[in-house]
């Protein structure tokens, strides 16, 4: 497939996105330029290269793959993720896929691009710890690096080829063959009756579908979920600097959700069984948690059926598929 992405354009950003001491508006748009795409399916392999490989990181210890592992959904399993020279981040790695239409990045979603988005942990100190234009100099000195370069782009390899790559790779991660889809689909035997009845809860009797609504079970609105009184992570905030901001967060999806625990922006719940007994309280009272957020009941075998249901969400070609795996 041959064609012409007119413009690429992103913002690239100088200071680290979420460590605390970094001025985040500090944001600096690179010059718009043409990246004519020779062939997108090398681009694909590139930015798939690029996303294991360790040379992005300063001592080439780590990769985006160390803290986004396929069969966990591309999260890591920690309560919250530990980047180069074994530092510890504030959040919890959250899950990639279906990326077409998502709008907000980051948990906050104070990024508003996913080429963007592959710059920030470059720079993050605790993550690798580097710099974009040296990343690109270490693409520009590797001989496979510049042939897959000059094969998708018809250039060397530069700052916007290794955004647009990797990006073009993250929105090949769909995730449409779970049971849930099957069912949906058509088969009616691809959720079981516990699965059946915990989707009634989930969708009739329960207020979830008013956040975790649509084709990836969110409608990523920015919103507070009540996890406590008073949060330790200023959430949006950070950007906007407006109290109305303080704690609120993206509405993540809930696809994959049963590899993805542990749960919330730091992974501070470790099983599904705890984030329904989160939302059965009513949540803590936060001023800016959303009115929709209620205590509620449910039996224990009810329980079970949401639970059992949440992980009809799992699609094991999406964690299993080979053209999303480590290529080296
Ligand atoms: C040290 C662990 C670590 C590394 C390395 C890392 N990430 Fe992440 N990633 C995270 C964490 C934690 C977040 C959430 C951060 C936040 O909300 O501030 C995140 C967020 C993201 C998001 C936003 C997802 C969404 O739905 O909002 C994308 C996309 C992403 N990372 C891709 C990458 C890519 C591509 C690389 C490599 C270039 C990479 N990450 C390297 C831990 C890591
Ligand atoms: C008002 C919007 C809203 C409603 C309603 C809502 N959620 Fe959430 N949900 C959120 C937000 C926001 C987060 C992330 C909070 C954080 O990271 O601190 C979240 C996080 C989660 C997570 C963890 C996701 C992850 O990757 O860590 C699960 C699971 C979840 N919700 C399930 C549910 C269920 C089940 C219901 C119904 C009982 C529900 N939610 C109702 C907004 C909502």
């Amino acid at each position: 497939m041959r064609f012409l992405i007119p413009y690429l354009t992103f913002l690239l950003i100088t200071n680290g996105i979420y460590s605390d001491k970094s001025n985040i508006k500090t944001w600096n748009t690179l010059t718009v330029q043409k990246v004519p795409i020779m062939d997108s399916l090398v681009a694909i392999e590139l930015g798939r290269h690029l996303f294991y490989d360790p040379i992005l990181s300063r001592d080439s210890s780590i990769s985006c793959s160390t803290c986004h592992q396929q069969q966990l959904a591309f999260t890591d399993g920690l309560k919250t993720s530990i980047g180069i020279k074994q530092q510890r981040v504030s959040r919890n790695s959250p899950t990639l896929v279906n990326f077409e239409n998502q709008p907000l990045f980051l948990l906050d979603g104070v990024n508003p691009s996913l080429q963007a988005q592959t710059l920030v942990p470059i720079q993050e100190h605790k993550e690798f710890d580097f710099h974009i234009l040296l990343v690109v100099e270490r693409l520009k000195n590797s001989a496979f690096y510049t042939l897959l370069s000059k094969k998708a782009y018809g250039i060397e390899p530069n700052e916007y080829i290794y955004a647009h790559s990797i990006a073009t790779f993250e929105k090949t991660f769909v995730s449409n063959k779970s049971p849930f889809d099957q069912y949906r689909q058509g088969d009616k035997n691809a959720l079981s009756e516990s699965q059946k009845r915990g989707m009634n809860i989930f969708t009739q009797k329960l207020y979830c579908t008013k956040c975790h609504f649509g084709n990836n079970f969110t409608n990523y609105s920015l919103t507070n979920n009540g996890l406590y009184e008073a949060y330790a992570d200023s959430g949006r905030m950070r950007l906007t600097e407006l109290e109305q901001d303080r704690a609120i967060f993206k509405t993540p999806t809930l696809r994959n959700i049963g590899v993805t625990a542990p749960y919330m922006h730091n992974g501070s719940l470790p099983t599904l069984q705890e984030v329904i007994e989160h939302y059965a309280t009513g949540g803590k009272n936060h001023k800016h948690k959303s009115e929709i957020i209620q205590p509620f009941t449910l039996t224990p075998k009810e329980k079970t059926d949401l639970i059992n249901f949440l992980h009809s969400l799992t699609d094991q070609t999406f964690i299993s598929n080979p053209d999303f795996s480590n290529p080296f």
